[in-house]
């Protein structure tokens, strides 16, 4: 990625660059949301059409993760142990995203990408199979659509398959988007709507008696608002002022990503998405129709390092070159590593907080394409009600809180 910060909530300002600015303007708004990545910008785009008057502080709206995101809404074919609860919101959002595609695209005046062209899940030697057929019989169990295929089945649908490809799962309901475009709509469609962007860094919530109303930005700006939302991606837990025992404990998980391009000779090269266990690893491949091949990733705790590194490069490129030899003739056109905002059970934290005033959506890890269609409606339920819908009560903030932890572990 081309900077390291995710989100508007500045990486480390100093008490003195605070100080030296801190009394210029006061501006108010219902909602105020912190952060522009695809998360917070669905937020205010929903909480603008309630009918709140609401403002989005980032120095860069539409940056983020979303800038390196392959965009496969892959609810299915990226089902992992353990989480069940969460596969209900990823269904949820992904039934939401053909309506929400056609909404974003009237309100915008833009196409964000949306494709729906199924997905495969390919084996490529015997324990590889044996991994995928353990996926396949959770599917099963978990009451999703998805067929086994032959290694000859799977390479009929996709014939740039390597012959050794040894079967594979075909599911016709995971698609993909074009999160640039998702996130360049977003701020259209936000700015259409009437919502104000602070092109700056929050530098620190402001508390009064107990409630969160506003950030006082880098520049000294005091935002204030009835309700603050915090949308900062992996970024969210270093905002200064927010109380220890509300604080989102999301962490930066890196993942780089490659971009090829398909020359208009070789297409179509993949006509859909393409996972796959590659001795042990796991690799994705999503074609889109203008020609580019997104690469993904790999999944490292490395801090807040975004550097694409050799190593990287390089074991993409070998798992995909044994899954679609013919990848080595393709252009590589970009390489460049994001942040996921990673939460303790790989779940977002949505809604309200322990503290009044402030709510969280952050925490989205692997999914946070796939589930910004859920987390607008959610949000804007939470922001009018103040409680969250059915399908996004799970995700509460407050399940990590010290009384829910304790009594977890009781
Ligand atoms: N969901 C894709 C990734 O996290 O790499």
């Amino acid at each position: 990625m081309s900077r390291t910060p995710e989100t508007s909530v500045s990486p480390g300002t100093t008490d003195a660059t605070h100080a030296s600015h801190a009394t210029d303007t006061r501006r108010t708004s219902d909602v105020l949301v912190v952060g522009g990545g695809i998360i917070g910008l669905v937020t205010a785009w929903r909480a603008a059409q309630r009918g709140f008057t609401t403002a989005l502080v980032d120095p860069e709206p539409g940056g983020g993760a979303a800038q390196v995101a392959a965009g496969m809404l892959a609810a299915v074919t990226e089902l992992h142990y353990g989480e069940q609860t969460l596969l209900g919101l990823n269904l949820a959002s992904a039934r939401r995203y053909p309506d929400f595609a056609a909404e974003l695209t009237e309100a915008a005046g833009q196409d964000i990408g949306y494709r729906r062209c199924g997905a495969l899940a390919v084996a490529l030697d015997a324990d590889d199979r044996a991994q995928l057929r353990e996926v396949h019989a959770l599917q099963v169990r978990s009451g999703l659509e998805s067929e086994w295929l032959s290694g000859r089945e799977c390479r009929r649908l996709e014939p740039m398959l390597a012959p050794g490809v040894r079967g594979g799962l075909r599911v016709d309901s995971d698609h993909q988007v074009d999160p640039r475009r998702l996130s360049a709509a977003l701020v259209t469609a936000c700015e259409r709507a009437g919502v104000t962007f602070h092109r700056t860094w929050a530098d620190r919530l402001t508390v009064v008696r107990d409630r969160a109303v506003g950030v006082v930005t880098t520049d000294g700006t005091e935002l204030s608002a009835d309700q603050v939302v915090l949308a900062g991606g992996s970024l969210s837990g270093r905002l200064t002022g927010v109380p220890d025992d509300v604080l989102p404990p999301v962490r930066p998980v890196k993942g780089q990503v490659l971009r090829l391009t398909v020359p208009k000779r070789f297409a179509p090269f993949l006509s859909r998405s393409v996972r796959a266990v590659v001795r042990g690893s796991h690799i994705y491949l999503v074609p889109r129709e203008s020609g580019e091949l997104v690469v993904g990733a790999t999944s490292e705790e490395q801090g807040w390092d975004t550097t694409v590194t050799a190593g990287g490069v390089y074991e993409l490129l070998r798992d995909a070159h044994e899954l679609v030899p013919g990848i080595t003739e393709l252009p590589l056109t970009e390489t460049r590593a994001g942040l996921r905002p990673a939460s303790p059970d790989n779940a977002p934290l949505l809604g309200p907080t322990g503290l009044p005033g402030l709510l969280l959506a952050t925490g989205h890890y692997r999914n946070g394409v796939l589930l910004t269609p859920v987390t607008g409606d959610a949000m804007a339920h939470a922001l009018t009600t103040g409680e969250l819908p059915d399908v996004a009560r799970p995700f509460t903030p407050r399940r990590f809180g010290a009384a829910a932890l304790s009594e977890q572990h009781a």
